[in-house]
């Protein structure tokens, strides 16, 4: 039995897709286990660029099984435009390829108003969501009022359901400035999907459970990151699910038994989009130059990034939280030239240090980093093809962040090209 989790150690966008795009070719199967279309992946194979919002990042990669699982939020429209998009261009040219959990929600147009309008309401304490509808989807399914995919093949159900839940929607809407919505109009924009999503759908926990017992390799891929899952994370300053890997083995139906290895991916500095707490962002020149260098903006919104400093807190807890066992670290390229490169290996708050960081909004907002200094280097990092070939102030960077969290490095990326990688540890295939 051997399926391993790669997830995110920060706030989202540390650079997943890549590190996914790469692991998949030594996997039978690449699994998504939550979340919905507020990830987006970045991929960038022989100079040709693919964004993903909801097909895991193994379909570059023909013959290996992508699996939307029972624990994500799916919207059906974004779905098949995507599933356009790929095989437009020579991809999941197997419709075999692609399987669609039927226990997983449906995201509907009211989710995405519902999203809107409480973030309107928010004012000021906005959380700065991808307005995807991602939250009140899995509102719903908490409520017991959502539609699983396996409901839009059942017709009499999915109307009954409809009503239900519009039942109360229809009241709510108009006061957070919205219009309510009418059951037909909804099972007509789920008629212009259905036929599309039917040749993938199934029970994808019992599939992926039979490919574990027979000694398939399964890479289960975490979306956003640790310092968003709903209850580990900056809250509310989070998404609507839990990104630790304890959330993979309900979200893939599978047994935790069956997760051997967690890999977690953690850029060189650190970026967050939306509202919420960041205690070493950088506000000046300083953080917009990451933010160039870096390319720092959104892939699924092209939201600008806020960008800061690494920060070894929020990673030691990520890591403490879901057992990583090693770092896949990503963009040191973008710090070069920076000099010199501080790393925060603590908070102070309250005149107290902390290495794990605090739970209370007070505390976050009150908490102030606490900086090592690191020598930086000039030399660009992108033709780099073993540790040996970057200059030893980058290496003893690298030290400094992998002794501060307390974990091994696995994997190093210096470019957004797959060439541009360092693997030194176990993977996949190992
Ligand atoms: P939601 O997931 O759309 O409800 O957004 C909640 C918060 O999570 C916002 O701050 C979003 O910017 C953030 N977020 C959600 N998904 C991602 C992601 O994949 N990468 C980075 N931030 C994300």
């Amino acid at each position: 039995m051997a399926a391993t989790i790669v997830l995110g150690t920060q706030w989202g966008d540390e650079g997943k897709g890549k590190v996914v795009d790469l692991l998949a070719a030594d996997a039978d199967l690449v699994v998504r286990y939550h979340g919905g279309n507020n990830a987006g992946h970045t991929l960038v194979v022989n100079g040709e660029k693919t964004i993903l919002n909801l097909v895991p990042a193994g379909v570059l990669h023909p013959g290996k099984v992508c699996v939307l699982g029972p624990g994500m939020v799916i919207d059906p429209e974004i779905l098949v435009r995507e599933v356009d998009a790929l095989k437009a261009r020579g991809y999941l040219t197997d419709d075999r390829w692609l399987r669609l959990s039927e226990q997983a929600h449906v995201i509907l147009p009211y989710h995405r108003a519902l999203d809107r309008a409480r973030e309107r309401m928010r004012e000021a304490g906005a959380i700065g969501t991808t307005g995807r509808g991602i939250g009140p989807a899995y509102e719903d399914k908490m409520a017991r009022s959502g539609v699983r995919v396996g409901d839009l093949f059942e017709q009499g159900d999915l109307r009954d359901t409809l009503v239900r839940s519009l039942r109360e929607k229809n009241e709510i809407l108009p006061l957070l400035g919205e219009r309510p919505v009418a059951v037909d109009e909804i099972l007509a924009v789920i008629d212009g999907y259905r036929a599309r999503l039917a040749p993938f759908v199934t029970d994808t926990g019992a599939e992926v459970r039979a490919a574990i017992a027979a000694g398939k390799r399964v890479l289960l891929e975490g979306a956003q990151g640790m310092l968003l899952d709903v209850d580990h994370g900056t809250y509310p300053y989070v998404t609507s699910s839990n990104c630790v890997a304890g959330a993979a083995s309900a979200g893939a139906g599978i047994p935790p038994k069956a997760i051997t290895r967690v890999i977690g991916i953690t850029k060189a500095y650190t970026t967050r989009v939306g509202g919420g707490p960041f205690p070493t962002e950088l506000t000046d020149a300083l953080g917009e130059r990451l933010r160039a260098d870096g390319d720092e903006y959104g892939a699924t919104t092209g939201r600008p990034r806020r960008c800061g400093w690494f920060d070894a807190v929020v990673v030691r807890h990520a890591v403490a939280l879901s057992g990583v066992d090693g770092l896949a670290v990503t963009k040191l390229d973008v710090l070069t030239g920076m000099d010199p490169v501080p790393l925060c290996v603590a908070y102070e708050l309250d005149g107290r240090r902390l290495t794990l960081p605090p739970a209370t909004q007070r505390g976050w907002r009150d908490a102030t980093p606490i900086y090592e200094n690191h020598p930086g280097w000039r030399e660009p990092l992108g033709r780099a093809r073993s540790l040996d070939d970057l200059p030893a102030n980058a290496r003893r960077y690298l030290d400094a962040l992998t002794g501060a969290v307390g974990v091994p490095m696995v994997l190093l990326s210096i470019g957004a090209g797959r060439e541009q990688t360092i693997v030194l540890g176990q993977t996949l295939a190992t």
